[in-house]
């Protein structure tokens, strides 16, 4: 309960929850509605250019004068990917699309992502209450920056040594990012693996990982809540708040395509799984046709963000066509338990539950 109010208390928010930044999928709008309802907004700018970075801030002020994050995935700004790898990927690619009856082909990008360097310059212009980046941790300077503005900065971890890394490096907050979690693992640290630690051994270790490292900054836990009685055994177990990312995905702010919204209602957990092949870099979404056609070339593609841009068209034509059997259908593994309805009704639903799980804990 301390540590749940010191986190609400010190970013002026009303409720332990902050909506997941989901790049690709978390509008201005979805990010105003949740902080106009008392959580935190967030906004995924991962695949955001700088100066849209700074027009969508812009956007969420319009909408809302609460706090609100904006998150951005840490990468160096040079990507030197082998040509040949490229090649073989994109006639992989084109002769997928081909089968499956799209118009679209590969194209070779002008720049394989944003640069980051430049993405965080906005960030900093844009001013958030809240920054928070996955995928590794800020250089010492940049933290400077974000604590010099005053932005509350929020560091993705996926294991304990992660957590206590964003402790060490001076993060206000560490999300923990359990097994469960819908999206790109958010990890550095562990070299050729990919950590998967379920969320209820996950919080008390970065919890004490993280005390360990002398600064007792607030956990916050992301991965499979759906609803207050999560977000509550969340608390339990030491977190201060909870993040939820596939809950807020069904939401009609949330610019998920049609399709892919409509499959979460019905993904059986067993075919939600850890998927390289979108993006060459490890995610949790559902296993579909596009995921199980490039099953025996997974270890050929190429890494983040190479592959990410190769299947960029692809996913943009099959979104337009509503073929989300071959979508980067990212999820949690309880999607299932999605609830469509506007952010603000599905904040007011949660925050309903936590309370009343709480009084059903503690009825005195
Ligand atoms: C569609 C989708 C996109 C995501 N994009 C991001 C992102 O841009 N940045 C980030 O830090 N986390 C991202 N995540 C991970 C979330 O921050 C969070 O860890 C996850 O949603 C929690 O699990 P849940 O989806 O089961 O609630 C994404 C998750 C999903 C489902």
């Amino acid at each position: 309960m301390m540590r749940m109010s010191s986190f609400v208390q010190r970013l002026g928010i009303e409720c332990p929850l902050v909506q997941a930044p989901m790049a690709g999928a978390t509008t201005p709008e979805l990010v105003a509605a949740v902080s106009n309802a008392g959580g935190l907004g967030s906004l995924g700018a991962g695949y955001t250019e700088p100066q849209a970075i700074l027009d969508q801030a812009a956007r969420i002020r319009a909408l809302t004068d609460r706090p609100f994050a904006l998150n951005l995935f840490v990468l160096p700004d040079e990507v030197a990917p082998d040509p040949a790898a490229v090649t073989r990927a994109r006639a992989r690619l084109d002769a997928l699309m081909e089968r499956e009856g799209l118009s679209v082909r590969t194209s070779l990008p002008a720049r394989w992502a944003p640069r980051f360097s430049e993405q965080f310059a906005a960030l900093c212009e844009a001013r958030p209450a809240v920054a928070s980046f996955a995928f590794d941790l800020l250089a010492p300077t940049q933290m400077q920056e974000l604590k010099r503005r005053g932005i509350y900065v929020i560091g993705t971890a996926t294991t304990a040594a992660e957590a206590r890394a964003w402790a060490e490096r001076g993060a206000d907050a560490v999300c923990v990012q359990g097994a469960e979690a819908g999206g790109h693992r958010g990890g550095f640290l562990h070299a050729g693996e990919t950590p998967l630690i379920g969320l209820f051994a996950l919080i008390p270790l970065a919890a004490s990982a993280v005390a360990a490292s002398g600064r007792d900054i607030p956990v916050i836990a992301s991965g499979g809540i759906m609803d207050g009685a999560g977000m509550l055994a969340a608390e339990v177990l030491g977190a201060a708040a909870s993040q939820l990312g596939t809950a807020f995905l069904a939401c009609p702010e949330s610019s998920a395509a049609e399709a892919w919204k409509h499959d979460l209602a019905a993904a059986e957990d067993h075919r939600v799984a850890t998927i390289r092949s979108f993006s060459g870099r490890a995610a949790r979404g559902l296993r579909n046709r596009y995921v199980e056609a490039m099953e025996g070339a997974v270890d050929e593609l190429p890494a983040y963000p190479v592959l990410n841009a190769l299947t960029a068209p692809l996913r943009r034509a099959a979104a337009a066509a509503g073929r989300a059997d071959l979508l980067s259908e990212w999820c949690g593994q309880a999607a299932a338990r999605v609830r469509p309805q506007p952010a603000a009704e599905l904040v007011a639903r949660l925050m309903h539950e936590y309370r009343l799980a709480r009084r059903a804990l503690a009825p005195h």
